[in-house]
């Protein structure tokens, strides 16, 4: 058994817990948007024709921010194709991903889904093939109050009060090859300031997302985000963050690690946007969204590519319907973690993606609708994180990993809302065949007592739930946790992700 320590003291806190960091993404790709969130013949299709079962699983997800329409898609993305009447919209090619969109959802469509979900939107512009201009326009379509060409047009199209869209993502990937209309750093970071420019002249209080690297192992990583913040660091609030892992060749040491290697892609952004503010002797501090992470056998997918390229166009195709394991939801469990972790700078975050593609709910196309592995501990930590992020500095021992060097065995995160009096930990065994006691030294936060404590852990690491075995990894209760005086002592078994939720004893 290994033996690992924390505390848990209110006095050590990091931030508060931003509820955007709960967000979720829906890209116009594969059956995300199509026989995922809307399929007007479903049976479960409301008026809109927006799928309610799914709709319910959203809820219990407890998402609370929707980036749209991409992703890759967005940069060859005409918006008012997706808007109007439906018979009228036209049917185009996507370029991105080699498919058919039919534009019988777009942004009208998605406000009232999200609006229904009470999930704050976050919209992409297109600075691929598209520009400042563009931007405008989808603006005053969405946000205008009214009396303009395009505000009116979003009124005689059903949608009388502004969409009131606050936070705007310029562009997406723009250092990507793979981009349409991808851009050098500075092409980039003066087109960023000048659409944000734009669109803060027509409206103030927007929130901005420069977009940062597509990922940490870009050649241009670092240099990117310096460049681009070096031209747009006045007009933004935000520079993105992408990331994706995977388990290579049975590495899952490595791949149980991959939490730490976010945590150390988050540290340099910081330590980079830092660096462009220090140059500039600015006050200001750029947060980061770290609006696309989750687990993404993208190696399996560019295989595929490279060896079978696609030449027909279908209308939503599947596309990367990743089947999650166990060990999949143990190291999004511990993604989630390094996102509270880093909560003073990481204020908005968008798993990738909601529905089918990469995705915690999963469907058939007129059928049923399932929770995937990885759903359970997004929806955990969605539930239980109030408050603030504590600072826990666990002692703990580590282990040597072929891909992100030695880290520590203990993966955990904490939050204290001294308004209810309630605590959350969550807690990750990485040790691929140990289990490990932790135990928690609880003294600051006066008496407490255990609410629940819910384990995600399968003989079969790889096992995964299915519409017909829907729920084959699922959370159940660790009756291996005890409460002595102020002492909470758990036992996880090995490669297992944990949420213990505690209560004060005295009235808050
Ligand atoms: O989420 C899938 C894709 O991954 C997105 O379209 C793109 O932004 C990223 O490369």
């Amino acid at each position: 058994m290994h033996k690992a320590e924390l505390t848990l003291d209110p006095a050590f806190a990091v931030a508060p817990v931003h509820r955007r960091l709960f967000g979720s993404f829906v890209e116009h790709m594969g059956r995300c948007v199509y026989t995922g969130i809307y399929e007007p013949d479903h049976p479960s299709a409301d008026a809109d024709g927006l799928r309610t079962d799914v709709a319910a699983l959203i809820r219990e997800l407890g998402v609370t921010t929707v980036r749209y329409p991409g992703g890759n898609f967005v940069s060859g993305y005409r918006w008012e194709d997706g808007v109007g009447p439906k018979q009228d919209r036209p049917v185009r090619r996507e370029l991105a991903w080699h498919s058919t969109e039919t534009n019988q959802f777009g942004l009208d469509e998605f406000m009232r889904w999200a609006r229904g979900l009470d999930i704050e939107p976050m919209m992409a512009v297109n600075l691929g093939t598209r520009g400042i201009q563009e931007a405008l326009d989808l603006h005053e379509y969405a946000n205008h109050p009214g009396g303009t060409a395009l505000s009116d047009m979003r009124a005689a199209n059903g949608s009388p009060d502004p969409h009131a869209i606050r936070m705007w993502c310029l562009g997406n990937e723009m250092d990507g090859p793979w981009q349409l209309g991808h851009k050098t750093a500075r092409e980039y970071g003066r087109l960023a300031a000048e659409t944000a420019r734009a669109l803060r002249t027509a409206e103030p209080g927007l929130e901005l997302v420069a977009c940062g690297s597509s990922g940490r192992s870009m050649p241009t990583f670092g240099a990117w985000e310096a460049e681009v913040l070096g031209e747009c660091y006045d007009e933004v609030d935000f520079v993105s963050l992408h990331a994706y892992y995977e388990e290579y060749d049975g590495d899952l040491r490595s791949f149980l690690a991959a939490p730490a290697d976010m945590d150390r892609f988050i540290e340099e952004v910081v330590a980079t946007a830092d660096h462009v503010g220090a140059r500039r002797k600015s006050s200001k501090k750029i947060m980061l969204s770290f609006d696309e992470w989750n687990v993404w056998y993208l190696s399996r997918f560019q295989r595929e590519q490279a060896e079978d390229p696609p030449t027909d166009w279908p209308a939503a195709p599947r596309v990367i319907e990743d089947r999650y394991s166990a060990a999949d939801a143990v190291v999004v469990g511990g993604m989630l973690n390094s996102l509270l972790r880093h909560a003073d700078r990481v204020t908005a975050a968008s798993q990738a993606q909601l529905v089918n593609v990469i995705a915690p709910i999963m469907t058939e196309p007129g059928g049923r609708a399932w929770r995937q592995s990885i759903f359970h501990p997004f929806a955990r930590t969605a539930a239980a994180a109030r408050g603030q992020v504590l600072r826990v500095e666990p002692s703990a021992p580590r282990h040597d990993t072929a891909l992100y060097g030695e880290v520590p065995l203990l993966d955990a995160a904490a939050t204290h809302d001294s308004a209810s009096g309630r605590a959350a930990l969550f807690l990750v065994n990485r040790s691929t065949d140990t289990p490990m006691e932790v135990s928690v030294d609880l003294r600051g936060l006066g008496g407490m007592e255990a609410v629940s404590a819910l384990t995600l852990s399968d003989d079969d690491v790889y096992a995964a739930n299915t519409a017909d075995d829907p729920d084959r990894v699922a959370l159940k209760e660790n009756k291996d946790v005890r409460l002595d005086g102020g002492r909470l002592t758990a036992v996880l078994p090995p490669v297992s992700w944990t949420c213990v939720e505690l209560a004060g004893t005295a009235p808050a």
